[in-house]
């Protein structure tokens, strides 16, 4: 009561008289910028009764908990609200809509839990930068704040961040209604994948900040409706990627996309061999797969190898055959002569090992004649004939070569 009451006494002793009656309490105005301040005082409303001359109202570190229609009156020169670290956990129908010149709407670091679908409403949609970083306070806040911004009509909203909100997903078609949105932030969230229709109906986007959320890689669809935003800015960086095969689509779209995306800080935090390797240029294999239509080239070429050397072989026995056949009488003559031939070798052996080991035949032919060599050799030797030259007996000779050599030879 004392510090209140020192305070007013200085107040009303420094200041000059027009502007100080004017400021409310627990506010600083200054009449030169424009400019109202009302900075940790732990007011539990918004001050009334702002000077009409404020362009920019800075209304920060209080505990003000809801802010509606009736919180902003007669304030047509505002351009700028500053209304962060309120602990603002509700905003009701129309809190804003006497703002007809507010271009600038800061509500980041409160606890938004109830948010009216017309909330956001001011007539003409002026507004063209919302700050609701780290304002949300669960994810119903997000469905309200998807509805508020439907209901909104913020046509000429440029900038929207939504950074630190702990956003795990985003309702397909949320930015569907904000057709000039230049600049969306999205970082510090919880994000695991986009989806599609995500981003759809933003055609003027120039810079998407996908920072520091959860993306291990991205999938098909998500790489489509990036890839649909076309040559924008995208920020997609500190976030835990996962380089293993899946992630090659993305490595891909890294590589050919015409988005400029901040590929120096886009590098895998997993596995421990890739962790920090810069995503873009990292190779098939590097990522351990092998890309199915080289594989399927490889596989190509080795079928195609088999065919040929198939081919080749099956000409190589074709000429072979050609030739054996071109050369059958050649090829006969050459049989018989080697069947003459062993039989004359086998002869010639057979008949020097018999003379050579029986003494007794050689005697008895030196002696007289063939006849008794032949009876002996029927009985010793039955079975083997080649060896028997005996010009007397050609009968025997006969028989016998047909059974023995001729297998031989062709053996
Ligand atoms: C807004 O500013 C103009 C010019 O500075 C002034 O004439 C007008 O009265 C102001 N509006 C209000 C509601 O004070
Ligand atoms: C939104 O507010 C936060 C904290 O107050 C600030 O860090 C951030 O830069 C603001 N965002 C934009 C786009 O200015
Ligand atoms: C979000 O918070 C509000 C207020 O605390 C609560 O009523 C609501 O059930 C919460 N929603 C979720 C999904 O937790
Ligand atoms: C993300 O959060 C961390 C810690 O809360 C903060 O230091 C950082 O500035 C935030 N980054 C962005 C882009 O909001
Ligand atoms: C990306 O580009 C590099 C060379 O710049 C190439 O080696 C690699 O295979 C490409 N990755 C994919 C998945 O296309």
């Amino acid at each position: 009561m004392c510090v209140f009451a020192v305070r007013v006494f200085l107040g009303v002793l420094l200041c000059a008289p027009y502007q100080c009656l004017e400021c409310p309490f627990g506010c600083e105005c200054f009449a030169v910028t424009r400019t109202v301040k009302c900075v940790s005082k732990d007011l539990l409303t918004v001050p009334q009764s702002i000077p009409g001359y404020a362009k920019t109202v800075i209304i920060t570190g209080n505990n003000i908990h809801h802010i509606g229609p009736d919180s902003f009156t007669d304030m047509e020169n505002v351009t700028n609200i500053i209304l962060s670290n309120n602990r603002i956990t509700e905003m009701a129908s129309h809190s804003f809509s006497a703002l007809i010149n507010l271009r600038f709407l800061d509500l980041s670091e409160n606890q938004l839990a109830l948010i009216h679908p017309e909330a956001l409403r001011i007539p003409g949609g002026p507004l063209q930068e919302l700050n609701l970083s780290r304002s949300l306070h669960n994810f119903t806040a997000l469905t309200d704040l998807a509805t508020a911004l439907r209901w909104g009509d913020l046509r000429g909203l440029l900038r929207l961040d939504l950074s630190g909100n702990h956003l795990a997903l985003l309702p397909p078609g949320m930015f569907s209604h904000l057709p000039d949105l230049q600049q969306l932030f999205l970082a510090n969230n919880s994000l695991v994948a986009v989806h599609g229709g995500t981003f759809s109906g933003m055609n003027r986007l120039e810079l998407l900040d996908l920072t520091a959320n959860v993306f291990s890689t991205f999938g098909a669809d998500a790489l489509q409706e990036l890839e649909k935003l076309g040559n924008i800015r995208i920020l997609l960086g500190d976030n835990p990627y996962t380089c293993s095969c899946e992630i090659s689509h993305f490595v891909a779209w890294l590589n050919e996309s015409r988005a400029q995306v901040d590929v120096d800080a886009v590098r895998c935090a997993s596995p421990g061999g890739l962790s920090e390797t810069q995503l873009r240029g990292l190779g098939v294999h590097a990522i351990g797969c092998v890309d199915p239509v080289q594989a399927e080239v490889a596989d190509l070429t080795l079928q195609t190898s088999y065919v040929f050397l198939g081919l080749v072989l099956g000409f190589v026995g074709m000429v072979f055959l050609f030739v054996l056949y071109l050369n059958r009488k050649g090829m006969k003559k050459w049989i018989i002569g080697m069947r003459d031939a062993c039989r004359d070798v086998l002869e010639g052996y057979r008949y020097r090992f018999e003379i050579d080991s029986d003494p007794r035949l050689g005697h008895s032919s030196a002696e007289n004649g063939g006849s008794r060599a032949r009876g002996n050799l029927g009985l010793a030797l039955p079975r083997d004939t080649c060896i028997v030259k005996l010009p007397a007996d050609t009968q025997v000779k006969q028989l016998t070569i047909s059974s023995t050599c001729e297998p031989m030879i062709f053996s």
